[in-house]
């Protein structure tokens, strides 16, 4: 015979029971900005400056440090003049400052199509997403992007692409900071590709399939 008392202790053990697993539950559910309570600190916690933070150490009250001027961070002495500016003797560099493979090329035509294609488009010819949009706000102040295939810029050397993709030109933005300079190399030999393409003529094809397009 089970005895009387035991029911209700027993339905009341097993609410009690839950109490921890609710507790758990709504923790896990409610956004809080609070620190969670901790037992073991073990190292979660450390004192540090965020970015953007005050630090009264310093007099300017800065926690970020501008670059002290007169140095140069470690492996950021950017000696090559062909290679980080694009210029050999003073002059628009002609060739490029590495071997150009097809490795290069492929990676050119995927970084292209990240940062140049929506201004720019598929071709090169300056009809990108961003453009046709642009030019369908009809705002008025929308300076569409240059075609790469006027005899103006077939006629650039590519250190002067290469220059204007780091450093922007006139209206377009500068592209330095985001796309790391053997990128932009490789940017430039692919608009050399586009505009090979966009003005090739039959003797470009290889003569066994030159006939099959006459
Ligand atoms: C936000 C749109 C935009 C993007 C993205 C953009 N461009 Fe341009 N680009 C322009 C515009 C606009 C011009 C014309 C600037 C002018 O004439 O004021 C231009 C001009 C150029 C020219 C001609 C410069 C000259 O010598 O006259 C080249 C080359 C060029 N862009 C390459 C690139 C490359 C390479 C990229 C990708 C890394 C790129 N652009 C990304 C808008 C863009």
């Amino acid at each position: 015979m089970i005895p009387r008392w035991f029911l209700p202790v027993g339905i009341i053990t097993l609410c009690l029971a839950l109490v921890p697993f609710a507790i758990v539950a709504k923790i896990r559910s409610t956004k809080s900005t609070e620190t969670r309570p901790q037992i073991i600190f073990d190292m979660d916690q450390q004192p540090k400056f965020k970015a953007q933070a005050v630090n009264g150490l310093f007099a300017d009250g800065r926690a970020m440090r501008p670059r002290v001027p007169g140095t140069i961070p470690r492996g950021e002495l950017q000696e090559d003049d062909h290679l980080y500016r694009g210029k050999t003797g003073g002059e628009w560099a002609t060739d490029f400052p590495m071997e150009v493979t097809s490795r290069m090329m492929q990676r050119g035509r995927e970084r292209y199509d990240i940062f140049c294609l929506p201004c720019h488009g598929y071709t090169g010819d300056g009809n990108g997403i961003v453009s046709q949009r642009a030019e369908s706000l009809r705002e008025g102040i929308w300076i569409p992007p240059l075609s790469y295939h006027s005899d103006v810029i077939r006629s650039k050397p590519v250190g002067n692409l290469f220059n204007t993709i780091s450093n922007g030109i006139r209206s377009m933005p500068a592209y330095g900071t985001q796309i790391g300079t053997e990128d932009r190399w490789a940017i430039v030999a692919y608009i050399r590709a586009l505009q090979r393409s966009q003005n090739a003529t039959i003797d470009d094809v290889p003569a066994a399939k030159q006939s099959k397009l006459r």
